[in-house]
């Protein structure tokens, strides 16, 4: 969701793909043989605030399910292929129905391969640490989308005693010397709690979303904690290399450090950091193996006919509903592209769909108000003849009802604001098994840095957004297939293992942490 992909983790069974693979393209098994040749099995732990497998109450059965996030869509393969234990909040109605007494529970639930220990918060935990300061605070700071962070002492509160809670948590599952891998922006602080608690670890940290420039990351009250929390860590990894030279230079100014510019590695108070570029990725070959099934095919048959998916071009737009995403920016285009190429109409369907999100921050509710109501201003001004060009589609889908969705388009609008990576992206060039479709794609995305043979934008750009996409679908096939086939190769060499496998490979080649006793 880097930032994210709205693809469920696939089944634990789903098929291999097609044909040999290329000599230097990393597997599960290859990451697998990575962490336990240096480790040993079961030595490695993550952590991250969002679990990947929920238990929910319906009436009187517990179902469980995958949430939507680009964060469990990454590294939930990795774990099932090298096992050890992954801690996250507990966040399900019947998470606490199916743990042990330690908060432990064996997963994927069909089929176990490693252990899920479920860290549990009281609601104010959750409305102080989740909801505020990490989605109201450091989500708006770190993307420069023009929503102001709020700053709540009792959310800095929440966020520094959540936190502790996990540190308690994974100092209680990890074995002597293993390796931790913490998630994300909840987690800032972590680091530094776990190397006090525990300096026989090594702890890493992927930080999934943006890091902004010191002129705007001085505005936190609390930066010199986080930043001190993020520098306990052994190796920190971003997206981009763009993020990292923000982090260095915004460590630079705010404490005493030494940067080793050639080494990309930062020295404070005796530790040092690897501050490193791991572009996050997806399994492009699972992806692609599952979009050749017959399951899909009927799944873009029931789409096209559930929702009259018909035109000479559909183009799509697939997110987690969040302001960073550049929802209304990417309708206004398509507004513009119908205003100034009224030939277009009735030929061009623009579908959106994806998954309600934060829905408890008022941002967020504004922003779904405001994109429902331009999808009937433009409908109203473009609709003719029981035609509309806009389709907001009210299901959550499926797995396979999202592969189906990339399939069924022949444009991909991706017009994020500012975005980590940005997995949906990746996502539809994988599942584009027919070598066809295009992408449009926010300049904003780190995606945007490996893709230059999509159709880019600056979602800002009202006109130039919708005189790209206007280029986009009227692009003569052979070009257009040239370009996909270039994004494809990309995606299926750079994939989820390799992301992985590089910052694992960088972290398990240090040596072990001294511990004086
Ligand atoms: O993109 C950042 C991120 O935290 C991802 O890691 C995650 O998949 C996504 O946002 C969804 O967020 P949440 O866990 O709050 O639903």
């Amino acid at each position: 969701m880097h930032d994210l992909a709205l693809l469920p983790s696939p089944s634990p069974t789903a098929a291999t793909p097609p044909g040999p693979l290329p000599v230097d393209v990393w597997t599960a098994e290859r990451v697998r043989d990575l962490v336990s040749h240096r480790r040993g099995r079961g030595s490695l732990l993550v952590v991250s605030n969002r679990e990947p497998y929920v238990h929910q109450h319906h009436g009187d059965v517990i179902r469980w399910m995958r949430p939507a996030s680009g964060l469990v869509t990454a590294v939930e393969p990795i774990m099932r292929a090298v096992g050890g234990t992954w801690v996250a909040h507990g966040s399900g109605s019947a998470d606490r129905k199916v743990v042990d007494p330690y908060g432990r529970v064996m997963v994927p639930p069909d089929d176990p391969r490693y252990a899920l220990r479920r860290v549990w918060l009281t609601e104010e935990e959750e409305r102080g640490y989740y909801y505020g300061f990490a989605n109201e605070t450091l989500w708006p700071l770190c993307h420069v989308v023009y929503v102001r962070p709020t700053f709540r002492s009792r959310d800095w509160a929440h966020y520094q005693s959540v936190n502790a809670h996990f540190c308690r948590a994974v100092a209680e599952e990890a074995p002597l010397k293993a390796t931790v891998w913490v998630h994300d922006y909840h987690l800032a602080l972590l680091p530094a709690m776990l190397k006090a608690a525990r300096p026989d670890l090594t702890v890493a940290h992927f930080w999934h979303i943006p890091w902004p420039s010191s002129e705007v990351f001085r505005i936190c009250p609390w930066r010199r904690e986080i930043l001190e929390g993020l520098l306990a860590n052994d190796v920190l990894g971003f997206h981009i290399r763009y993020h990292c030279d923000n982090f260095l230079d915004t460590v630079s100014r705010e404490l005493e450090v030494n940067i080793d510019r050639e080494n990309s590695a930062v020295t404070y108070g005796g530790h040092t950091t690897l501050v490193r570029p791991f572009p996050i990725s997806v399994d492009a070959a699972a992806i692609e193996a599952e979009a050749h099934s017959e399951a899909v095919a009927r799944e873009m048959v029931r789409l096209r006919e559930q929702y009259g998916l018909v035109g000479d071009k559909i183009v799509v737009g697939l997110d987690r509903f969040d302001y960073t995403k550049g929802i209304p920016e990417r309708l206004m285009a398509v507004d513009r592209l119908l205003t100034l190429s009224p030939e277009w109409r009735e030929r061009l369907l623009f579908v959106q769909a994806g998954v309600p999100s934060r829905s408890r921050i008022p941002a967020y509710r504004s922003e779904w108000r405001r994109i429902e109501r331009l999808v009937r201003r433009i409908n109203q001004r473009h609709g003719r003849h029981g035609w509309a060009p806009i389709v907001l589609l009210p299901e959550q889908l499926s797995r396979t009802a999202i592969l189906a969705l990339y399939r069924i388009a022949d444009c991909l609008m991706v017009s994020s604001l500012h975005d980590g990576m940005n997995l949906v992206a990746k996502e539809y060039v994988a599942a584009r098994i027919d070598g066809d479709g295009a992408l449009v794609l926010s300049q904003f995305t780190g995606a945007a840095r490996e893709f230059p043979e999509a159709f880019l934008v600056n979602p800002y750009d009202l006109d130039g957004t919708a005189e790209r996409l206007g280029a986009a679908i009227t692009m003569p096939e052979p070009q257009r297939r040239g370009r996909m086939t270039r994004l494809r190769e990309r995606v299926l060499e750079w994939n989820i293992y390799r992301w992985a496998g590089e910052m694992l490979g960088t972290v398990l080649r240090l040596p072990d942490p001294e511990v004086i006793s």
